[in-house]
């Protein structure tokens, strides 16, 4: 995978309300999911984009297929 890598703020600057990208890191792929009205200005219930929300998956009714449609921008910086 030969995808851009981003920095954590970098993602946080994609979170629906700072610019108009809308972007979600998942095990340390980031999606973009502006196409979807499911994620609309940022917000998945009570999640908001910006962020790796690995941990949060868990509370999900759903599990990672969910990603599937979405398009790989980049990849999260390692610390
Ligand atoms: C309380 C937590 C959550 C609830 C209630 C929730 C609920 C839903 C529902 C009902 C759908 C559409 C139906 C389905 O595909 O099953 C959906 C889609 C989706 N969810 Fe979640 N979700 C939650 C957390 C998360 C988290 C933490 C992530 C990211 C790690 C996530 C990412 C997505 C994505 C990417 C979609 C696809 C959107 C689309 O197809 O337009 N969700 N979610």
């Amino acid at each position: 995978m030969d995808l851009p890598v981003y920095t954590l703020q970098q993602l946080a600057s994609r979170n629906g309300q700072d610019r108009d990208e809308i972007w979600v890191a998942y095990k340390g792929v980031i999606y973009d999911v502006k196409k979807s009205r499911l994620w609309r200005d940022g917000k998945h219930y009570e999640h908001w984009a910006g962020q790796d929300l690995t941990a949060e998956m868990k509370d999900a009714p759903h599990e990672e297929f969910v990603f599937d449609k979405f398009q790989a921008v980049g990849l999260v910086k390692k610390a």
